[in-house]
């Protein structure tokens, strides 16, 4: 039961209306061929509504973060609700720049993913050790806790996705190697059968951190890694679609 794997990308904090012509043009170019994968485009919320317009077929829309409420007095938050009737299909939460910018520990991660998959949305859960946590020798201890601590309990294999994102590999250039990315996964594997049986198989464990067309493939054919997590080269269409090719 290998999933269908999901190639999302992540803008952050970056984009405004004039790169919604990069939405257009990735869809142009799956249309054309050689993307085996589910691909997911998370724009800042600004862009959330003329991004579900530009996308066209094959490009989905997702939010970058949810409120763990659905509705009420939570100036500048926004709900999984909202996200949903704007015509997205999913969340990331617990990304690992919320985890530290605002202090979002597992409870609350796990209940805004609890709040993302009430409405229909498949919560893609963030987790990645430090760079200090992986020369401790702590990394497949810190994640693999995340993960049991940041799945809400009513989650189910089908609205759970996992993004593994060692944080000292975000937008540093710097990747872990092949084997240290397969233990990992195979950690989460673990963790994640414990927790749905054998429907823990086809949940779609994600791969982020320093992803490039250049180092794609490699990144993307390790076991249960099923599909990436991007950030600085889902900007650019043709970045972007360079990883999306790993699914050729
Ligand atoms: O959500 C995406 C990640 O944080 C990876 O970012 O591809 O720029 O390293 P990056």
């Amino acid at each position: 039961t290998t999933p269908k794997a999901l190639v999302a990308g992540n803008w952050k904090m970056n984009g405004v209306a004039a790169n919604l012509a990069e939405i257009e043009k990735l869809n142009d170019l799956i249309a054309g061929g050689g993307a085996n994968c589910d691909v997911l485009i998370c724009p800042p919320f600004t862009l959330i509504h003329q991004s579900v317009q530009a996308a066209g077929e094959r490009v989905e829309i997702g939010g970058q973060d949810c409120h763990a409420n659905i509705s009420g007095a939570h100036t500048g938050d926004v709900s999984a609700a909202m996200i949903k009737d704007q015509g997205c299909s999913y969340v990331i939460v617990g990304h690992s720049e919320r985890r530290t910018d605002h202090g979002e520990t597992d409870e609350m991660v796990s209940s805004k993913a609890d709040a993302a998959q009430k409405e229909e949305l498949v919560a893609i859960i963030c987790v990645g050790e430090t760079e200090a946590e992986r020369d401790a020798g702590d990394a497949l201890s810190v994640v693999t806790s995340q993960v049991r601590g940041s799945i809400p309990a009513d989650a189910t294999a089908d609205n759970t996705v996992i993004a593994y994102e060692p944080v000292w590999a975000i937008g540093t250039g710097r990747t872990p190697t092949a084997d240290d990315v397969a233990e990992v996964h195979a950690a989460i594997r673990n963790v994640l059968t414990e927790r749905f049986g054998d429907a823990g198989n086809s949940v779609r464990i994600l791969y982020g951190g320093s992803v490039k067309p250049e180092n794609a493939r490699e990144l993307m054919s390790v076991a249960n890694v099923n599909g990436a997590l991007v950030g600085g080269a889902s900007l650019k269409a043709d970045s972007f679609y360079g990883i999306v090719q790993a699914y050729d």
